[in-house]
């Protein structure tokens, strides 16, 4: 009994004390702690930059920016460190994303707009699916229903591409060919919102929400393929045609936070559109991520599932499926060739709770 309650007295100290490590990943806070140089020494940290510089060719206008990015740099090396000791599971390091701070990493390489009160007016419910048969692994990819990765640029359009992913998944499903479907038409085009939450709306570059842009392609009848309206990453007007449409939606539904039915829905009707919380995001480099803190709430990146997992990964507790599988938008050279992987069982990170399935036509 005395062990039970000292037990739960540790784990409550650890549980503060992990948070409390983690505000230092706060811009503000992490700026005015002083750098310590040793622990930079230790970091190899201009070995690093010099290496990060060459692989990712980057080039700084001047001495005085070079200079900002190498602290800026550092900061990451030791969050890249903190995140590594929270989250063992994964691995964590230098990334493309290495010079940005959090806050302008945000700013540009996300773009999910916060949970609005009303879902869309023809967004469904998801009726309950059965459980008991699914299978043990599953991966879209296997079943060639995924484009490859692509790369949202500086522009917080996380939203489209986690739209068309699921729309490209739901096509192939239901016509047999895979065909990359067009985020900038989304980008120029959709503007869906609730007109009482205009802070809501699509806005491209700016962010957006993927039931809105499920909405959206209802209603304008469709979207073109890539090729014909291509990605710029910036935003642009609408020149949407629309007798070059490549998919469209028949309808979509909104997920119970339910994993099971998650994985149930997964596997039913193809990559689902989720909104997850990136904050583990910026430094991850593989492996499963499964870190001991991670907001529920503050969804602020969209994405698409595209499977479930256990391979190389089985602590005992979560051996049916241990990990969730994460197409990003962020190019083949981040993550695990542009995937994330997240372990599953908790809504970790929130990834349970904006989920969507959409049903394409069959033209
Ligand atoms: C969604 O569309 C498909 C294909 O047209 C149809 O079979 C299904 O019943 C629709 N679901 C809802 C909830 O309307």
């Amino acid at each position: 009994m005395k062990l039970i309650i000292l037990l739960s007295l540790i784990s409550v100290l650890l549980i503060s004390v992990v948070a409390s490590v983690e505000d230092l990943s706060d811009p503000l806070i992490r700026q005015v702690i002083s750098n310590s140089d040793d622990d930079d020494h230790l970091l190899n940290a201009d070995h690093h930059f010099t290496l990060f510089k060459t692989k990712y060719g980057k080039k700084y206008a001047t001495p005085d920016e070079h200079d900002y990015r190498f602290s800026v740099f550092k900061s990451n090396l030791r969050r890249a460190k903190r995140h590594q000791l929270l989250d063992p599971t994964a691995e964590h390091g230098v990334t493309k994303f290495s010079d940005l701070t959090p806050s302008e990493f945000k700013k540009s390489f996300l773009g999910l707009k916060k949970n609005p009160l009303k879902f869309p007016s023809d967004a469904n419910k998801a009726p309950i699916l059965p459980t008991n048969d699914l299978p043990e692994d599953f991966d879209w990819r296997d079943h060639g229903a995924v484009t490859p990765v692509k790369n949202q640029g500086s522009c917080g359009s996380c939203w489209s591409f986690s739209t068309t992913g699921a729309l490209e998944g739901s096509h192939f499903l239901r016509t047999g060919e895979l065909v990359s479907l067009s985020e900038q038409q989304l980008v120029d085009c959709d503007h869906e919102c609730d007109p009482a939450e205009k802070n809501s709306c699509d806005a491209g570059c700016n962010g957006g929400l993927m039931n809105n842009a499920f909405e959206y392609i209802l209603k304008a009848g469709g979207v073109q393929k890539e090729s014909d309206y291509p990605y710029t990453g910036k935003d642009g007007t609408c020149h949407f045609d629309k007798s070059k449409i490549a998919a469209s939606v028949a309808n979509f539904s909104v997920i119970s936070t339910d994993e099971d039915q998650i994985a149930a829905n997964l596997v039913k009707h193809g990559p689902l559109a989720i909104g997850i919380n990136a904050a583990w995001m910026q430094t991850y480099i593989g492996k499963v991520s499964c870190p001991y803190v991670c907001s529920k709430k503050r969804l602020d990146h969209g994405v698409l599932l595209v499977g479930y997992g256990s391979a190389g990964y089985a602590p005992s507790r979560l051996k049916e499926k241990p990990y969730w599988i994460i197409k990003n938008s962020w190019g083949p050279d981040w993550g695990e060739d542009g995937y994330y992987k997240i372990c599953s069982g908790h809504n970790l990170c929130g990834m349970d709770t904006m989920v969507s399935a959409v049903v394409s036509t069959n033209t």
